[in-house]
């Protein structure tokens, strides 16, 4: 059967979302700089709006980590395929993901970067699907609380297909 994606979070919601959310992270860190890192490959797209909105002196880094195969249940394997670029001891870390899922790849990753002492530490997320929750992460901030679907676009795949999709959509007639 064909795949068919629903809009179930539009380009101009998510925007004005993720300018809140950038505008709420340069009050808190007014006189401090901050140092992003981003969780390839899907959170680049919610990475880049959200650093383009933040005025306070912005830094970024990546790293990567698979815990999905092709198809839209987590494998529950977390791997680390790419690690930072450079030290974060002493800076003001957020992580920036794009969805948080059963908490598996982010309390995994939360634990590897406390340990390299950042100066401050928190986590956001673009979205947040809490009915599938197996491990809890502590968020400071989620730009949207949705429902158990799988979603794609702005930065989400479906078997690395519709990361460049402007907006957020339920794709159905997938196994
Ligand atoms: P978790 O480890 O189960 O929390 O899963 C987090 C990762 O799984 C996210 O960073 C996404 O890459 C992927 N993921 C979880 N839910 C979805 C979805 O609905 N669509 C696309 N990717 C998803
Ligand atoms: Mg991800």
């Amino acid at each position: 059967m064909q795949e068919e994606i629903e809009v179930l979070i539009s380009e101009e919601k998510l925007n004005a979302r993720i300018k809140e959310m950038a505008e709420e992270i340069s009050r808190k860190y007014t006189g401090r700089q901050v140092h992003l890192i981003g969780i390839l490959k899907g959170s680049v797209f919610f990475l880049c709006e959200l650093a383009k909105h933040i005025t306070v002196p912005v830094t970024m880094d990546f790293i990567s980590v698979s815990s999905y195969g092709d198809g839209t249940k987590s494998s529950g394997i977390v791997k680390f395929n790419k690690d930072l670029d450079e030290s974060i001891e002493g800076k003001n870390v957020i992580i920036v993901e794009d969805i948080l899922d059963s908490g598996r790849t982010l309390s995994y990753v939360c634990k590897i970067m406390q340990d390299r002492k950042p100066a401050s530490f928190e986590v956001i997320t673009l979205l947040d699907k809490p009915d599938r929750r197996v491990i809890p992460v502590e968020l400071s901030m989620t730009g949207f609380v949705i429902p158990d679907e799988f979603i794609v676009g702005y930065g989400l795949d479906y078997a690395q297909k519709y990361r460049n999709l402007p907006y957020i959509g339920v794709i159905s007639n997938v196994d």
